[in-house]
């Protein structure tokens, strides 16, 4: 089969980065989480890492060029050619979704589907507090959650006219959220 290419959408704490984890295992593409490399790179004490560290802790958004390098670099290397590759974290503005979309079209790739899991908001602020991540505070989570809605949820539409999304009920033991999240990449991948 070919490689699977997709996105997985959904606020923050939705359980995005616990289902890629399976995902990846399932369908053998590459995990790429924006935030993972973000947080990498501060491990590391780079200089993305030491501009990145305060823009996360206060729950804004890295900018839109230094997130769309991230991402073409990453996604032109053989390996996601290969195998495939499972957005975590991207695009989460429109001119993210627009580099997106230049960027696959440029390496004549395109994707299977965006599966967006649905949580509700309280849901995922008392997830996110149980996590305890350094950017986890009350605050920043608040912050992230409205640049979310702001930001990022109006490209479900994006994807939807697209004829890519699919909305799964993300509230359910991860094994169960899984169940459906397969479920729908099934479907769209039968139907492209
Ligand atoms: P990022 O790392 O993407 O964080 P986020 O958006 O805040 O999302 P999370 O990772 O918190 O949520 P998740 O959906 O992965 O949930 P998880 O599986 O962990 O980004 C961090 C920061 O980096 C951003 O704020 C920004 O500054 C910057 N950044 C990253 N990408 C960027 C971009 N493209 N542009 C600009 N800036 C960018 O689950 C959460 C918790 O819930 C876990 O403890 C988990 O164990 C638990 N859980 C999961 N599923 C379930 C379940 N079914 N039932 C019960 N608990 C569950
Ligand atoms: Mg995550």
């Amino acid at each position: 089969m070919a490689p699977l290419r997709m996105v997985i959408l959904g606020r923050q704490g939705s359980g995005k980065g616990t289902q890629s984890e399976r995902l990846t295992e399932t369908f053998g593409c590459i995990h790429l989480s924006t935030g993972d490399v973000l947080r990498a790179a501060v491990a590391e004490g780079t200089e993305l890492g030491r501009q990145a560290q305060a823009v996360m802790d206060s729950g804004s958004l890295v900018g839109d060029d230094i997130m769309n390098g991230i991402v073409r670099d990453r996604l032109s290397c053989a390996d996601i050619a290969a195998g495939g590759v499972l957005l975590d974290g991207f695009p989460r503005t429109s001119d993210q979704a627009d580099a997106l979309e230049a960027i696959l079209g440029g390496l004549d790739h395109r994707l299977d589907v965006a599966v967006n899991i649905e949580v509700p908001i309280d849901v995922v602020t008392a997830r996110m507090l149980d996590r305890g991540r350094s950017d986890d505070t009350l605050e920043a989570i608040r912050r992230r959650l409205e640049l979310y809605e702001e930001q990022t949820a109006p490209l479900l539409d994006w994807f939807d006219a697209r004829g890519l999304l699919a909305t799964v009920d993300g509230v359910g033991t991860p094994d169960e959220v899984f169940e459906r999240v397969v479920a729908a990449v099934e479907l769209h991948r039968r139907r492209a």
